[in-house]
This record gives structure tokens, sequence and C-alpha cells, in this order.
């Protein structure tokens, strides 16, 4: 199977924002984009980005799972970084249309359609370090994938970072690729060092998410994870799981958890750790390492409520179980 986001649907849906007005979408091939060197958003990062899917259902139906979510994150992504708005309807339209376009593409699960909404500043301007673009270009990109953890959803090892942060502090809520960038070298080192998956940022103590994941601590009926502030991205999947865990009478809550806390319950015979995301869905933690000590979370395999979550939301978006919250959209 293909590496998930690397093959793509040929053509996609785009529109442009100039002279203060935006221009009326439309489906263009997906090969290549033509972009002025000076492009604002190739100096100046202004860049931002969103992660969904559509899923097939039983019936042959496709589904948009809490596009909503997804379009208003984008708009306050937009926002924050100083791009120019755009109306809900109007990337909602364009995401229906392209989705309909390739609707026969779709995989049937536990494969999906990942959207790739992506907002960019094209003005041709290098002397905007500290001005906004005045033009831009939102297109939606398409993607099918498969299981993101075909053979089997493997305990991850997360090393802890408590000095580097992911990214700056009020950046974290906004999905925007420089993030991404800049949490690319701790990333890279936990890899060589400690053969970690993945990093769990945690700067100054506070445990707050990895690289592209919410973190989930679940101990016994409760589950623990970061209350939303500014400094880490606000998956619409820590959202879904954390109201089926309510569903299911567990206590959620949402407040800072520092590491000590984390290491000690984690040390608990039935604790269980995960990362929630559009890709990961919910996918076991088994190993937290600090510094070079590795802390074995539970049992250090994938712990039964882990996949219970993971199991009661796929069934929601495999049109297996009612979907009691709205969350899904025919196309
Ligand atoms: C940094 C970061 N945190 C969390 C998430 C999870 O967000 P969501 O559940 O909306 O996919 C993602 C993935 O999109 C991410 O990139």
């Amino acid at each position: 199977m293909a590496a998930f986001g690397t093959v793509f649907m040929p053509e996609m849906a785009v529109a442009r924002f100039s002279d203060g007005a935006w221009s009326s979408a439309e489906i263009v091939s997906s090969n290549s984009i033509s972009l002025h060197p000076g492009a604002h958003v190739l100096h100046y990062a202004s860049t931002c980005f969103e992660g969904l899917k559509a899923f097939r259902h039983e019936d042959g139906s496709i589904h948009l799972f809490r596009m909503d979510r997804n379009v208003a994150r984008m708009q306050q992504s937009s926002q924050l970084l100083s791009l120019p708005a755009f109306e809900t309807p109007m990337l909602e339209q364009m995401i229906i249309d392209i989705v309909r376009r390739f609707a026969a593409e779709v995989p049937a699960p536990p494969g999906s359609m990942y959207i790739r909404p992506t907002h960019i500043g094209t003005e041709a301007a290098i002397g905007k370090a500290a001005a906004p673009t005045l033009s831009s270009m939102l297109y939606v990109l398409l993607s099918p994938v498969g299981d993101y953890f075909a053979g089997g959803a493997k305990p991850l090892r997360l090393l802890l970072e408590e000095n580097g942060a992911r990214c700056a502090a009020h950046m974290g809520m906004v999905k925007s690729g420089g993030n991404y960038a800049s949490a690319l070298q701790p990333i890279l080192k936990a890899r060589a060092s400690v053969q970690a998956d993945q990093v769990l940022f945690c700067p100054g103590g506070d445990v707050q998410e990895t690289g592209a994941a919410n973190f989930l601590l679940i101990d016994g009926n409760e589950i623990i994870t970061k209350a939303l502030d500014t400094s880490f991205l606000h998956g619409v999947t820590r959202d879904s799981i954390l109201t089926l865990a309510r569903d299911l009478g567990m206590t959620v809550s949402e407040r800072e958890l520092s590491v000590e806390e984390l290491l000690e319950r984690a040390a608990k015979p039935g604790a269980e750790a995960a990362l929630s995301g559009t890709a990961a869905v919910l996918t076991p933690v088994g190993t937290l390492i600090r510094g070079t000590q590795e802390h074995q979370v539970g049992s250090g395999e994938a712990g039964p409520v882990t996949m219970k979550l993971r199991q009661a939301l796929n069934a929601i978006q495999w049109g297996k179980a009612e979907d009691k919250h709205g969350w899904l959209r025919k196309v």
C-alpha cells in the first residue's frame, strides 16, 4: 500500500481571493499550481490546512465526518494568520463538490478519503514580513487512504520533551505548516536516540500533545487530557472520543496534567494512554520515555478502553452504529 497521503485524486476544488473578493470556486487539475517565487506563503509562511475524512457506508453512500468542525478551525487558523476570511458555505460546498466528483474512489472501511483543505498567501511581495498577504488561494485536495495501522495497532513509544515546545505557545491551536517544521528536529532526534515513534511535548512539565495528535490518559473510569488553550491543536477526534467516553459513563477530566502525575498514573497496572487524530483515530501508547528511563504504560499493550473507544468511533464513521450526535453529513 502507498504511504499515507501520497496518492492524489487528479482534480481539486479551488477558489482565489484578490482585490477584496473571492472568485467562484472551480474544479481544476491537481497536478500543479502556479505561484510567484516571491509569494507571501513561501517567505512568511502564511499557510494553514485541515484534515478530515469521507467514509463509504455499506449501501454505497458517502459521508463526511464533522466537516463543520474542520471548516470552523480553518477559519480560525486563517484569522490568526491574517489570511483573508471566507464564509463557511463556500468551503463546505468546495469539499462537497470535490468529494461528490470522486465518490466512486472513496475506499471502503477501513479505508477512507482523506480531505486536505489548504489556504495559502499568494501575493508576490517579499517586503511584507510584517504585513498580511492581499491575495490567497484556497484549495481542497483528496487522497484515498487505507488503514493507517494495517497490521495491528502496535503500542507507540513516546519520548517526553520537557524543555522544548512543539511551537510558539500562542500558535499551537493554529493548524499551520510552520508548527510541523518546528517540531521536526526534536522528533528526528527522538527517533535516533531512543527509537521513539513520536515526541510528547511537555514544556515545563505540562503534558500537551505530540507532533500531529492529541494525548489522552485513561485511568480506570477516568479519561484525562489537557484543557483547551492556545498552546495545542483542538482536535476533532479528541472532542469526539471525549464525547463517546461520556456516553459510556466515563469521567472526562479536561485539565492540566503534569509529567509527574502522568508517570505516577501510567505505572498502575490498568492504565492506558492513547493518541487521537484524524489519521491516527485512537492509537495506543505503550511506553513513555523520560531521558533514557523507560516507563511502561499499564500492561504496555493496547488497552481495552482504548480499543473500545476506537471501535465506537469507527462504528459511527462506518455507518455501523447510530450517529446520535449528528456527526455525519451525506454528500
Ligand atoms: C498537532 C496536531 N494535534 C492534534 C491533531 C488531531 O486533530 P484532529 O483530531 O482534528 O485530526 C492533529 C491532526 O490533525 C495535529 O496535527
